[in-house]
């Protein structure tokens, strides 16, 4: 990014003693659906700044792990820390207070909404603003700043994400990329510091996923954390750094792409697998 600063890295502070750089640490994650048994013990971290791929093959418990981190689930077992807190059990919207954000599916609900108007939501619910505060004609002063600085952050991401033309346009009428886009940016309207993304290139054309890439990239450069669940294991390995392969509900390796590639359990579970 260059001229727009997205990000508040800046204002992270680091928890007295901390001297690693691990931003999310699972550890014996446990989560069962019944008789399943989704999550079985899970551990790994995720390095501060990296861009770490969460792979492994359908039902393996990537989406659990994230349900599970980010408060949708409840764990059975384990537990979570982000940034040397202890977020486990936690609830999605204290998440985002912590800095951790995952990114959603636009409800069908928000698709009669604007692009525009899909942004300032989040922002809104998270300050906890009552809507009707900023259609009062008396508005304190300090709301109509807030407002202002809201819609500035609005505007530059989507010029960040190049959707500046599309602002005005009803979500429900985006391609599958620009909702894609979309789902991205209202994410960061919340000014996380960890961005999960589970499979953000699913139905996305190959043009539009080197754009997403390239903004991922950008993002990371400037200090954001990202985790990424996605099938396209070619895609992981071209693009993270680091990779964890899920397998049955545990962690069956971790490490860089090289090691991965050539490791033997990771290609037979892939080719006995059901990928
Ligand atoms: N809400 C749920 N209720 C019951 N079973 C579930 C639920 N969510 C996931 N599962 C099961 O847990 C296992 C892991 O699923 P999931 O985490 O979605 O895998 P992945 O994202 O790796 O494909 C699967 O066997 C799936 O059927
Ligand atoms: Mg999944």
């Amino acid at each position: 990014m260059s001229d727009t600063e997205i990000g508040s890295q800046s204002d992270t502070v680091q928890p007295e003693g901390q001297q690693n750089d691990v931003e999310l640490k699972v550890d014996g994650l446990v989560k069962r659906f019944g008789g399943i048994t989704a999550v079985d013990s899970a551990s790994f971290e995720v390095e501060s700044g990296s861009m770490t791929g969460l792979i492994g093959p359908n039902g393996a418990g990537k989406s659990t792990t994230f349900h599970c981190i980010t408060g949708i689930h409840r764990p059975d077992g384990g537990s979570v820390r982000f940034q040397g807190n202890d977020i486990t059990g936690i609830r999605p919207y204290q998440c985002a207070d912590y800095g951790l954000v995952r990114t959603f599916q636009i409800a069908r609900e928000m698709a009669n909404m604007t692009v525009l108007e899909n942004l300032m939501l989040p922002a809104k619910q998270q300050s906890g603003e009552q809507l009707w505060r900023s259609v009062m004609p008396f508005a304190r002063r300090d709301v109509i700043e807030e407002e202002r600085e809201l819609l500035e952050r609005v505007w530059d991401i989507l010029e960040f994400f190049e959707i500046e033309h599309i602002a005005e346009e009803k979500a429900g009428n985006l391609s599958g990329g620009q909702r894609k886009l979309l789902e991205m940016a209202r994410a960061l309207m919340i000014e996380p510091e960890m961005l999960l993304l589970d499979e953000p290139f699913a139905g996305v054309n190959p043009t539009l996923e080197h754009k997403l890439l390239d903004h991922i990239h950008e993002l990371r450069e400037e200090g954001y954390t990202f985790l990424i669940v996605e099938h396209d294991m070619d895609l992981i390995m071209e693009n993270c750094e680091r990779v964890i392969v899920m397998h049955q509900g545990s962690v069956l390796a971790e490490g860089n792409p090289e090691t991965i590639t050539s490791n033997e359990q990771v290609i037979e579970a892939y080719l006995g697998g059901d990928v």
